[in-house]
């Protein structure tokens, strides 16, 4: 089936939880999966920020279903408390795993339990998060998760003994490094749901280069000042606004010839619309896939068996 953005499946009847809903590619996706009919869970750390993505879905979006749902993805008693809320409804078709710190700090700095924040943030508390929702995704027939990859993954390495960064920080290299465990994770994910006969996919999608000065301004959720997007519409050769990167996860979500470890990018690699893309080998093996299971599980205290 040729897939058009324009055009997407009817969601009527589903249920889908979006991370980091109120800003960027997650609102994005949100009001796109709204639009098609699917109720949507915006979970979110701010509630004012929720509030004002949920205003602006309900005024963009007439007959909207949508609500608020509190998670600190870097919190791991909130992530439990939402994954606790969720396992408690009656299905949940789709995952997204969107919410990221994009701009690392400067200086190394850690969650409440001491894990480097940018991989606390965009891994960690994703992998918790998507064990402890795996009950209602099990139950709901052809559920997936849906990760949030990067072509950063493309100009790093990924030592795996040094995921934390406690010898040397780099901000770079926190963000690069936390994208190339976001889409190993995604794939893992994928061979072990395979091999345990799961009904639940896991897929990856990449947003290519999207930013907020090429974005539609939209009350509450993207302002830019003038100057952001003079800025950003100078790179407007390579660059898309990111209700146009949210197209890809939109469609790893509700595609209905996707298949579980399915890779999505922008046509134009850094823009366009969402096609099967190539994802680097090291975010592909199942060696690299495998410790990193593991040292999430030590990460986030948290055992991820599936089956
Ligand atoms: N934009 C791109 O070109 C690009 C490229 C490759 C990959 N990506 C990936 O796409 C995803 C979204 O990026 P974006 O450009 O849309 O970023 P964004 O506009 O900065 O939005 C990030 C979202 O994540 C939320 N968030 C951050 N930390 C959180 C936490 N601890 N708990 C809960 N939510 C949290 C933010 O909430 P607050 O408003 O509360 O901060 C915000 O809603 C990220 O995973 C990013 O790595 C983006």
């Amino acid at each position: 089936m040729t897939w058009n953005p324009l055009a997407l499946p009817n969601a009527v009847g589903k249920t889908i939880a979006v991370t980091g809903a109120n800003a960027g590619i997650g609102y994005f996706a949100s009001e796109q999966f709204a639009s098609a009919g699917a109720h949507v869970i915006l979970a979110c750390r701010d509630p004012e920020r929720a509030e004002a993505a949920i205003s602006a879905i309900r005024r963009r979006v007439p007959g909207a279903s949508v609500e608020a749902m509190p998670i600190d993805v870097s919190d791991r008693g909130s992530v439990a408390r939402a994954a606790a809320s969720l396992v408690e409804r009656e299905g949940l078709d789709v995952l997204l795993l969107n919410a990221g710190i994009v701009h690392a700090p400067r200086a190394r700095a850690t969650d409440a339990v001491g894990n480097e924040l940018v991989l606390s943030t965009n891994v960690i508390g994703h992998f918790q998060l998507t064990a402890l929702a795996m009950p209602v995704l099990e139950r709901t027939p052809g559920a997936r998760v849906v990760s949030l990859g990067s072509l950063a993954t493309l100009l790093a390495r990924f030592p795996l003994d040094d995921l934390q960064q406690e010898e040397s920080y780099d901000s770079w290299h926190a963000y690069a490094r936390s994208k190339i465990a976001v889409q190993a994770f995604g794939f893992e994910l994928a061979r072990r749901l395979r091999a345990a006969g799961s009904d639940v996919s896991s897929l990856v999608a990449h947003p290519g280069y999207s930013t907020s000065g090429r974005t539609p301004g939209i009350r509450g959720v993207n302002q830019p000042s003038h100057a952001k997007r003079f800025v950003d519409n100078l790179q407007a050769a390579w660059t898309q606004g990111k209700d146009r990167g949210a197209l890809t996860a939109v469609r790893a979500a509700l595609d209905p010839d996707a298949v579980s470890g399915q890779f999505y990018g922008p046509r134009a690699v850094t823009k366009g619309a969402p096609v099967a893309s190539w994802a680097t080998p090291t975010t592909r093996s199942p060696r690299v896939g495998a410790r990193l299971w593991s040292l999430l599980e030590e990460y986030s205290g948290q055992r991820f068996e599936i089956g």
